[in-house]
């Protein structure tokens, strides 16, 4: 069986094939302290081996997502070399996050903030509470975005629409939210509203999912030419599955589908 580590910042259960990663930290609005982000990047190694996942959301509990780095942490460093490696470390944790091999949704249950939203914006798919708060007020502290923010959010929404958010730092309702492309959906209870969506797509054939995504996020780094070739790699890949055979075939026989991922 699935060896899982010990988590003290976060809650991690698979329940009908989604994995639940919720940050346990109230009292701090779940801040990305150190041990908060080692503790990320280990749940990610679980999700990507563990063979019952198919979708993993990521939520906090109480009034936030995710507030942020630690600004205590923050604080402390006084070095440039130290500054960047911080940058880089929270980097690679949101890194592990977008390289997932299953599809990944934010449930975004309050405020996400600066390094909270950026690691919204490293998942595939955000849905926000009514009453959820996003932005990234870096700039106000004296600090810029340093978890992929500057970068992330500019991809998601547009460059003009990111320096709004960037430079004025401010926080932005649910509802704003969605008519500016930086989150899905919008709903009273956010993870009400990312298990049906995982539903949703876990009616899709999942070696499919992991082709798709894959063309997704290889074909967003590189120029155009290239990345249509990498979609056209992917798709020769899925017409050898059991998942096409299948899928093509209930089509054709009027029935439903049944994937096995292979
Ligand atoms: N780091 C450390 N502690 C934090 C925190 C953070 N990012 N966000 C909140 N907290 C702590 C508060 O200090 C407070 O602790 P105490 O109870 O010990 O005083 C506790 O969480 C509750 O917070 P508030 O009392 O402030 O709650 P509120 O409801 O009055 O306000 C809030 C909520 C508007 C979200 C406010 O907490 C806030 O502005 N938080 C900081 C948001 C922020 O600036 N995030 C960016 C961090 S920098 C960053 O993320 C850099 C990067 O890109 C990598």
């Amino acid at each position: 069986a699935l060896e899982v580590p010990e988590f003290e910042f976060l809650r991690y259960e698979v329940a009908e094939g989604i994995a639940w990663v919720t940050f346990t930290r109230p009292k701090a609005l779940n801040a990305l302290a150190a041990d908060v982000l080692r503790e990320i990047a280990e749940v990610t190694e679980v999700i990507a081996e563990d063979p019952e996942v198919k979708v993993a959301v990521f939520t906090g509990e109480g009034k936030a997502f995710v507030a942020g780095a630690d600004i205590s942490e923050i604080n402390a460093l006084k070095d440039v070399f130290i500054g960047r490696e911080f940058a880089l470390a929270g980097q690679e944790v949101m890194n592990h996050i977008a390289a997932l091999p299953v599809p990944t949704i934010a449930a975004i249950n309050g405020y996400a903030l600066g390094g909270g939203l950026e690691l919204a914006l490293a998942c595939d798919l955000r849905v926000a509470a009514t009453k959820a708060k996003l932005g990234l007020p870096e700039v106000g502290l004296g600090l810029i975005p340093g978890f992929g923010g500057t970068q992330r959010l500019p991809r998601l929404v547009g460059v003009g629409r990111a320096f709004d958010l960037i430079l004025t730092g401010r926080h932005v309702p649910a509802e704003e939210a969605l008519a500016l492309g930086l989150v899905n959906r919008v709903a009273d209870d956010a993870v009400a509203a990312a298990r049906e969506l995982a539903q949703a797509i876990m009616k899709n054939s999942p070696v499919a999912l992991a082709l798709a995504k894959e063309a997704v996020a290889r074909g967003a780094d590189v120029p155009l030419p290239e990345a249509l070739e990498i979609e056209a790699d992917l798709f020769g890949m899925t017409v050898t599955t059991h998942d096409m055979r299948e899928g093509t075939a209930a089509f054709l026989e009027k029935r439903a589908p049944e994937f096995k991922g292979e």
